[in-house]
């Protein structure tokens, strides 16, 4: 059984404010969202900061490569006036503040841990590490509501993740499924399958369940989509549309 919100706004809080930001996740709250999807990626000094892209240019002003940069630089640096004029200024958040924010606002997370290449395996033990720390008393709980669950591409991310905290849930991203995928997550421990909506097919939305894991698809932004999928057996969805698919849209 899925324990998890079936509708998710993804990208910290849905695409109608500037993604991976403290004011997207207000909006989405704002819009009845009690679960979000971000993207994690360690900084130069492998502080974890919530970013997308490895690179800088579409999101925050300027060029190179994200871990080129301390967490102190990223968090000053402009990550929402490239979406509007209006959030000019916004910071990009640090991970543990993000998680601060998504726990005040009673926000269940899904981690998507995004390492930039080349920092797969410390990306997955350093972000694993300090939720553990900071959620230590929810994951004791057991209460699924209540601890994140980390999904990543990364197999060696979330290898590592499984080593470093093995009692945080774990979820296999996959886009075109590779051959291997139903070894590699029975061997990362995984609960779930994040399967890319476009790239899915009933018979491989069956397979996963049949497999016994939780199925979760990205990015659907239609609802006539969203629905055929919730027909097909699909878990739980991301949206960046958090203004036509809402947070009870799955019932
Ligand atoms: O975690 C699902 C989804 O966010 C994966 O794609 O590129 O938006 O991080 P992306
Ligand atoms: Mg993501």
């Amino acid at each position: 059984m899925w324990p998890y919100p079936k509708v998710v706004a993804h990208r910290g809080g849905g695409k109608l404010a500037p993604e991976n930001t403290l004011a997207g996740l207000h909006c989405g709250i704002e819009h009845g969202f009690h679960a979000v999807e971000f993207d994690v990626m360690l900084a130069r000094d492998g502080v974890p900061v919530v970013m997308h892209d490895p690179f800088l240019g579409r999101t925050i002003p300027g060029s190179g490569k994200v871990s080129d940069y301390d967490a102190v630089e990223l968090v000053a640096m402009d990550a929402g006036n490239w979406f509007a004029p209006r959030f000019m200024g916004e910071p990009v958040p640090l991970y543990t503040q993000f998680a601060d924010a998504c726990r005040a606002g009673g926000v269940w997370m899904n981690v998507e841990i995004k390492p930039a290449p080349g920092f797969e395996a410390e990306t997955g033990r350093v972000v694993a590490t300090l939720t553990q720390a900071m959620f230590g008393l929810q994951i004791a709980a057991d209460d699924p509501l209540q601890v994140p669950l980390f999904s990543s591409f990364s197999t060696l991310a979330l290898a590592a993740a499984q080593l470093a905290a093995p009692d945080i849930p774990r979820a296999l991203l996959v886009n075109d499924p590779p051959a291997g995928w139903l070894e590699q997550a029975k061997t990362l421990g995984a609960v779930a399958i994040h399967a890319n909506h476009q790239k899915l097919t009933r018979q491989f939305a069956r397979q996963v369940k049949q497999a016994g894991f939780g199925l979760f698809c990205y990015t659907v932004n239609d609802p006539l989509r969203a629905r055929e999928l919730l027909g097909w057996g699909v878990d739980a969805l991301c949206t960046d549309r958090i203004d036509i698919i809402g947070a009870d849209f799955a019932g």
